[in-house]
């Protein structure tokens, strides 16, 4: 595994803590790769059978095929796996973070700021559809506060997102920000956004690309989670990148109508509640100006996969506390948007790979083009694709 970017606010442990994320790393991926790669041939020529031989027909849905799935020994063993190698995840990296506390949240507390800026809001109410549980298992969630001015969760998520992912989002963890700016960089060369917000930020590591991307604009980003956002704010002066934290929600933010140019999000609304996301819609449209761009990173939807491979999509909404992942993915995200007061015909919905798996020549090509197939999916063979929707002002 590549090593994560080092600086001033990433607790990375002792050397054997280090060596046990790794394994954790290494584990996960192996598991739901490795492991995971064989799900489908047993599906195919295991469990649909028996399926069909009991019920006369093949499952009709991603939620048949995931019960028939969990109740296969293979199935069972790598769902059990899989979640485990989740909270070893969170485990490996945990220790370090409690160990440096107070100190850590002191020297953030300390921290003079020459980039950028961070504004909480104590009066920001933390949604339910965020507390009610731990999302993808992390211990705290993302708005836990075990002291004053407290970080640890921003410590917790940059470290454990890296480990979760196995370093393949890059050493900084930005391969889909990266990804989504240098698209709309290169699919609207003409577009040159002055003020950017990036909503439900988090630790903002896919918020900071944009401002290597449009570096003449002013950044903005934004969460409900005052841990994330503390953590987020250092990690930025850490990295010299200019961009200004605040407490909102994206619901109802304080922003005057028509501040933005561009709105984007990454991997937002498959935490949200229905009634939430078609809120921050209606934000999004507010919040732009005439002639603005909104583009969020979602995962793909699910209509037009097969049974299985909605499985595969939905089991994080069940065992991996996404609770709104698969409603998501059955959304109509652009019926939702024109309701919300964008033309139909300016809705937008494109995918494109990430940053490192193509060339550059290739990548500029993908972004370029319309590759959302007919059935509503931005997949491209077997390349994993980044799921882009929004529209324009
Ligand atoms: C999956 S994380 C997003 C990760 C981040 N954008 C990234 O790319 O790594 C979802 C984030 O959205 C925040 N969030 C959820 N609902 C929100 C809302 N209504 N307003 C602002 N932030 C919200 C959560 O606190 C959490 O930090």
């Amino acid at each position: 595994m590549a090593l994560q970017t080092e600086h001033d606010f990433l607790i990375t442990g002792s050397h054997d803590e280090a060596n046990r994320q790794a394994y954790a790393a290494a584990l996960r991926m192996h598991v739901l790769s490795g492991i995971g790669d064989g799900l489908k041939d047993v599906y195919d020529h295991r469990v649909e059978p028996a399926f069909e031989k009991a019920n006369s027909r093949t499952p009709k849905d991603g939620r048949e095929a995931m019960k028939a799935m969990l109740d296969d020994s293979y199935g069972k063993t790598w769902s059990s796996m899989i979640h485990t190698c989740q909270e070893m995840v969170w485990d490996s990296v945990r220790p370090a973070i409690e160990r440096a506390q107070p100190e850590f949240n002191e020297k953030i507390r300390g921290l003079n700021a020459q980039y950028g800026s961070l504004s909480l809001d104590a009066e920001v109410e933390v949604p339910r559809y965020v507390t009610a549980s731990d999302i993808h298992l992390m211990p705290g969630n993302y708005h836990t506060e075990r002291d004053t001015d407290d970080a640890s969760q921003g410590a917790l998520f940059d470290r454990g997102l890296y480990i979760y992912q196995g370093g393949f989002a890059g050493p900084l963890c930005d391969n889909n920000g990266r990804s989504q700016a240098e698209v709309i960089k290169r699919r609207w060369p003409e577009f040159a956004p002055t003020k950017i917000l990036d909503l439900g930020c988090t630790v903002g590591n896919n918020t900071l690309p944009y401002a290597d991307v449009f570096p003449d604009s002013e950044l903005h980003a934004i969460d409900v989670a005052a841990p994330c956002l503390r953590y987020g704010h250092a990690r930025a002066e850490a990295l010299e990148a200019p961009c200004h934290f605040h407490q909102m929600n994206a619901e109802n933010t304080s922003f005057e109508e028509e501040s933005f140019d561009l709105v984007v999000s990454c991997i937002l609304f498959h935490e949200t509640s229905r009634a939430s996301m078609e809120n921050i819609l209606k934000e999004s449209h507010r919040l732009l100006k005439p002639g603005g761009l909104m583009l969020h990173m979602e995962a793909p939807r699910t209509e037009g996969l097969d049974p299985y491979e909605q499985f595969r999509l939905d089991w994080d909404t069940y065992y991996n506390n996404e609770p709104f992942f698969s409603a998501w993915m059955r959304t109509d995200v652009q019926e939702v948007c024109t309701r919300v007061g964008f033309d139909r015909d300016k809705y937008i919905h494109i995918a494109a790979p990430d940053l490192g798996t193509v060339s550059d020549e290739e990548f500029t090509r993908y972004a370029k083009t319309d590759n959302v197939g007919a059935n509503g999916q931005g997949h491209w063979g077997e390349m994993v694709m980044w799921n882009m929707y929004g529209a324009w002002k």
